[in-house]
């Protein structure tokens, strides 16, 4: 029998390991070519179920990627535990940009990771934190020492926009019935600030195509007297920010709640440097809406950014054309109480409304999620606060994120419970980006937090 912290470096070397062997299967939900690898990624992950000792393991089908279910009751009068992730990863391109191959983890040393890094494609996000879970309880079942019931439910379909999750979870809510959901998906403010994610912004994700004359023209015999739908797009793009950067879009911003001073305050107290946050980033200034601060417009102001632009010629040299089409893609990040199912409508009216005569609009709602924000006085916060204290010696602060997990605001419309988000990754991991990492610290210390959750957990619901 022992402790968490001598079980971690007993078996820290195997822990690393089994990691990296999650890591090296690419399972880019995103990209059809990856089919084989995501479904091995589900059959790792239930494999790993069962040799930790979870019982009623199983795949479960989806009209998509399928979901991989394990639970332990140790007594049904218990409290149980729903743990969720996701085995699923961004596309790893741009892939000249990564200094190592993204599906062979290395580690590495960096400035903010002494110990080192994890660098992989999915190492902070989401499998890295995910595994974190599958360990601790590993250990707890080992030790004998899992206060509560645990089911794992983690999904392969996230970064796509979780259509068959939703799909499984209205099909399932029995089985899925639980008293608090975790989550390791999201990030601390620094290793020495540990943070609970209180907050996440919702989305609506959108495509434009503009369409202009039936087919590409030579750009000196109609240059000039014909609308060119890329030159028409940027136009409206423009549109729709203006010189105080607020998005036009009207209503769009009717249902944004505004922040007390207290919140504001409150917000302003986390530790945050602008000059290192510019030096990261490599920029010389900020940008963004006028009133308020850089924290403020990432986590509680709404925002509307381009992901993709694209149309006409970008090949090698010079070819004369005004094109036919133009394309783009849009999120918008949305904040308590906007709707993703009103947003995407009066987008498309303005977005109408923008254009010339000359050319034709088409929107495609692609899809979106509402913001969530979690209380800090439930038992599962405290539970996962007091966990935090006692690994890392410092009272945990909530915080506002800017990222969005559109699934956990569905979980509790449907299953009526709060999801506690105790993420251990930092911003600086480079999820979604080339070269994407998770300190070794911060595995380790996610396993040892989350082992010491189940028995506060317990605590609070006694
Ligand atoms: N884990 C992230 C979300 C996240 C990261 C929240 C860090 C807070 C802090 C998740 O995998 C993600 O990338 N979500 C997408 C939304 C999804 C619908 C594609 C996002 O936020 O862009
Ligand atoms: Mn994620
Ligand atoms: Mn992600």
């Amino acid at each position: 029998m022992g402790d968490i912290k001598t079980y971690l470096s007993e078996h820290r070397q195997r822990l690393l390991d089994e990691l990296f062997n999650l890591l090296r299967i690419p399972s880019v939900s995103a990209d059809p070519a990856y089919v084989a690898d995501v479904e091995a990624t589900a059959a790792f992950i239930k494999n790993e179920m069962k040799k930790i000792g979870l019982d009623n393991v199983s795949i479960e089908e989806t009209p998509g990627y399928p979901i991989v279910y394990g639970e332990k009751i140790i007594d049904a009068s218990l409290p149980t535990v729903l743990i969720y992730g996701h085995y699923d990863v961004q596309p790893p391109d741009p892939l000249e940009l990564w200094e190592s191959d993204p599906f062979e983890p290395v580690i590495k040393q960096t400035d903010l990771h002494p110990e080192g890094a994890i660098f992989a494609r999915g190492a902070s996000d989401d499998k890295g934190q995910m595994y974190m879970h599958l360990k601790a309880v590993e250990y707890l079942l080992k030790e004998n020492k899992l206060p509560v019931n645990v089911k794992f439910m983690i999904e392969g379909e996230e970064e796509v926009g979780s259509p068959s999750l939703a799909w499984y979870v209205a099909r399932n809510h029995d089985k899925l019935k639980n008293d608090v959901i975790i989550i390791s998906d999201t990030g601390m403010v620094a290793n020495d600030v540990p943070a609970i994610t209180t907050g996440l912004r919702g989305l609506s994700y959108v495509e434009v195509e503009i369409t202009g004359p039936n087919r590409d023209l030579h750009s000196g015999l109609y240059g000039g007297a014909v609308a060119n739908p890329i030159n028409i797009l940027t136009k409206m793009i423009a549109g729709l920010t203006d010189e105080k950067n607020k998005i036009t879009i009207p209503g769009f911003y009717d249902k944004v709640r505004e922040l007390s001073e207290e919140e504001r305050a409150a917000i302003a107290k986390t530790p945050f440097d602008l000059e290192e946050y510019k030096k990261a980033l490599d920029i010389d200034a900020v940008y963004g809406e006028e009133g308020y601060t850089t924290l403020e417009r990432q986590s509680i102001r709404p925002s509307l950014d381009v992901n993709g632009i694209w149309g006409g010629y970008t090949g090698e040299g010079a070819k004369t054309i005004i094109p036919s089409k133009a394309y783009a893609k849009i999120s918008m990040r949305l904040v308590p109480d906007q709707d993703p199912e009103e947003v995407p409508g009066l987008f498309e009216k303005y977005f109408m409304q923008l254009a010339p005569p000359g050319v034709k609009v088409k929107v495609t709602n692609l899809h979106g999620g509402y913001p969530y924000v979690t209380p800090t006085d439930s038992p599962g916060y405290k539970a996962a606060a007091k966990a935090m204290k006692r690994a890392f010696g410092k009272d945990p602060l909530p915080i506002y994120s800017g990222g969005s997990i559109p699934i956990v605001p569905l979980f509790e419309k449907e299953l009526g419970s709060k999801s506690i988000l105790m993420g251990f990754g930092l911003n600086s991991d480079a999820i979604h980006s080339p070269n994407e990492h998770y300190g070794v610290f911060n595995y380790f210390k996610g396993i040892e937090t989350i082992s010491y959750f189940y028995d506060f957990y317990k605590k609070q619901m006694i």
